[in-house]
């Protein structure tokens, strides 16, 4: 059911590998509540990728952008700014990706060349993207930027590896960037915390499976799904949220609340 939350919105959707990411899900629904936006990937990912579709269905220009390179950034903004014919209202940072983590190294032999690319893209590109907006003046009062995090930023999850620390960056960015930006311009700066989902980055991460089950069970409400993320990230762009700022919001069925479940003390005796 739509609300027409976002009508008359414009933004900028990162990060839609594939049906099953949480930005293909978040791009839908934008649509569905009224927007108009962009979307953008790494050159590379849209090669693999299956962006052109969601592109079709959205009505929505893909501009081509690693998330890394500030020029890249540069022209995301100026090319979406033409496109949709002005500045933009919400940005969505879905961009996630560790080397030693795809590659299996273990975190007492991480590649530190890797590490720094884990960082630049997990997180710097955040900062990136929240800079490059401020100098180019690209969002409008009571904007909305929100990017995706995990729990593992916060408490040790030992498969996460290198990802924790990018996490725990990009929730302090969203916290010293969304002072300064709320400041500056009221512009609003969050984290979403999600569950584990069944998605390419998500199911990267070794022992997954295992995982998603326990976080499944210790939560009250269970995992939420990647529909549910976009339903919530959605309130975030809407004006329903105009004084949410700087913060990490948990968006996980309880879990991040919870110390031990029925289901778990079950297990456990099995
Ligand atoms: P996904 O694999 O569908 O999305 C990750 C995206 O990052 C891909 O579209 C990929 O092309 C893009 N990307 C990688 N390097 C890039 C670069 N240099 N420039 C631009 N884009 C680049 O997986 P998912 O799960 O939808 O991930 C989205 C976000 O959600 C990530 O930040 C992830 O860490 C976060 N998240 C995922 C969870 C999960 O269990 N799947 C749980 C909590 C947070």
């Amino acid at each position: 059911m739509a609300y027409n939350l976002l009508q008359g919105k414009k933004g900028i959707i990162s990060g839609a590998l594939d049906e099953k990411s949480i930005a293909w899900k978040i791009a839908l629904k934008a649509k569905e509540e009224g927007a108009t936006f962009t979307l953008t990937n790494a050159p590379i990912a849209m090669r693999m990728g299956q962006i052109n579709k969601l592109a079709e269905a959205c009505g929505a220009e893909i501009i081509p952008a690693d998330a890394t390179l500030v020029e890249d950034i540069e022209k995301l903004y100026t090319r979406s700014m033409e496109v949709l014919g002005g500045k933009v209202d919400f940005v969505l940072h879905s961009i996630g990706m560790s080397p030693n983590v795809r590659k299996g190294r273990s975190y007492g032999d991480l590649n530190y060349e890797w590490f720094l690319k884990s960082l630049d893209i997990s997180a710097l590109s955040f900062h990136k993207m929240l800079q490059v907006a401020e100098k180019l003046d690209a969002i409008n009062e009571y904007g909305s930027v929100v990017g995706l995090s995990y729990i593992a930023s916060q408490r040790t999850f030992p498969d996460y590896s290198d990802m924790a620390q990018a996490k725990a960056v990009l929730e302090s960015i969203a916290r010293s960037y969304g002072y300064r930006y709320g400041k500056l311009k009221k512009v609003r700066v969050n984290t979403v915390s999600q569950s584990p989902t069944k998605t390419t980055a998500g199911t990267g991460v070794g022992g997954f499976d295992a995982f998603f089950d326990y976080a499944d069970k210790m939560s009250p409400l269970g995992n939420a799904s990647a529909e549910e993320c976009a339903d919530y990230v959605i309130s975030l762009f809407s004006d329903l949220t105009r004084k949410v700022t700087m913060q990490n919001l948990y968006h996980d069925g309880g879990f991040s609340s919870s110390g031990i479940s029925e289901e778990i003390v079950e297990k456990m005796r099995q």
